[in-house]
């Protein structure tokens, strides 16, 4: 919806004129390497999309916020005072978690009328939650402190926000890419991010006559009920294996290669080894990729995104058919330089790189080939790389 449209419809659901109506947008993101990497200390290096969360507010005086999303029927009522209550919610509990971690950081949670328009396809890999989550965060803090006379939101403390409301209220133990890709990203730029420090390094994204193509499997994953905190968990052990031999160590995101290789056969356990084999190689990847691309070798940083879906779905296991049969499509077609899966995986989408001449023949020959084997069809996206979490005046 535009924002025209966005606004008539809060009018008709909550009533005023459009004066007092504020509006605030967060972008999902794609991940373009660097893939469980960021809870384990280590780099990644996603782009904020333009599709994403918009918000429409205004502060209703009242001790209540209220949340209706443009394609869903609920009106959901969070009471400020008992904001725990809302953890069963299958929509608002994002939201209440949000408020919630916003009230534990010290800020105040002023009662409004909130319309939420989403672009992003729900469980599309995308970072939808964390769209909603940086959106929710960033309207309300900035409502907050106008109150109390201070300085516009700090986006990275929103990232922080949205990862704790994932943690704590949906128990999803998230790493801190997606919202941080939500709040901080650049229109034409990719974010290459030390997760063990948050430092970061804003890359304009130069693709010498190729695009991005995201490719939705439209297979429904769900971070919560796939194996993401499991693979969590097994990282943890590798790394308590690896300290053994390396007491310097806090993370994952300290071991180079070099060490790694040296120690490696003192973790006997086959898959605590295939998981952990993955992060310290996929590491090393995003720093190759930033080199490539930084010396404009599209193709080399192409070659790279392969490696790094191969070694998702040899060593971390976390593809399945749907991502497999897509990323195997495309690089059959001649102009694909590189085509991996974005995101945790268990579906969810692929992130391929395309010259812009082999684009139709992608669109179709993908489209059709997933769809003979697997028995129903992907979406293709063709999205820019837009701005980080805003006030849209
Ligand atoms: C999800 C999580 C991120 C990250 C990716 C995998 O998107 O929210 O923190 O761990 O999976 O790279």
């Amino acid at each position: 919806m535009d924002i025209s449209q966005i606004k008539k419809e809060f009018i008709s659901l909550y009533g005023g004129d459009e004066n007092d109506i504020r509006i605030f947008h967060s972008p999902g993101r794609v991940n373009l390497i660097g893939e469980h990497t960021d809870y384990n200390g280590g780099f990644v290096f996603p782009a904020a999309l333009t599709m994403g969360t918009t918000i429409a507010l205004r502060p209703n005086g009242k001790n209540v916020i209220r949340l209706k999303a443009t394609d869903l029927p609920d009106l959901v009522d969070l009471d400020i005072d008992n904001l725990d209550d809302y953890r069963e919610l299958w929509w608002g509990n994002y939201q209440a978690g949000v408020c919630l971690e916003l009230q534990k950081s010290g800020y105040d949670i002023i009662g409004c009328d909130m319309l939420y328009d989403d672009t992003l396809p729900h469980g599309g890999g995308l970072s939808s939650s964390a769209a909603i989550e940086v959106c929710t965060a960033l309207a309300l803090a900035t409502l907050s402190n106008e109150k109390n006379g201070k300085d516009a939101p700090d986006m990275i403390e929103m990232a922080f926000i949205g990862q704790s409301a994932e943690h704590n209220y949906c128990n999803v133990k998230c790493g801190i890419m997606d919202q941080f890709a939500s709040a901080n990203g650049k229109k034409n730029h990719a974010i290459f991010l030390d997760c063990k420090d948050i430092t970061y390094k804003l890359i304009p994204l130069k693709m010498d006559g190729c695009k991005l193509v995201i490719t939705n499997t439209n297979k429904k994953h769900s971070l919560a009920s796939s194996k993401y905190n499991e693979r969590r968990g097994e990282c943890e052990t590798g790394l308590e294996i690896l300290k053994k031999s390396l007491p310097d160590i806090k993370c994952l995101g300290d071991v180079t290669v070099e060490m790694f290789e040296k120690v490696k056969s003192t973790v006997t356990d086959e898959t605590v080894l295939k998981r952990i084999t993955h992060v310290i190689y996929e590491d090393d990847r995003v720093l190759k990729s930033i080199e490539a691309l930084e010396s404009g070798n599209i193709e080399l940083f192409g070659k790279l995104m392969n490696e790094s879906h191969d070694s998702l779905r040899d060593l971390y296991e976390v593809t399945g058919i749907e991502l497999d049969t897509l990323v195997e499509e495309a690089r059959k077609i001649d102009g694909v330089l590189g085509s991996r899966m974005t995101g945790a995986g268990f579906g969810g989408s692929t992130v391929s790189i395309v010259k812009e001449e082999a684009i139709d023949e992608f669109c179709e020959k993908v489209t059709k080939n997933y769809t003979e084997k697997v028995g129903y069809a992907p979406t293709v996206l063709i999205d820019d790389i837009g701005d980080g979490g805003l006030e849209i005046l």
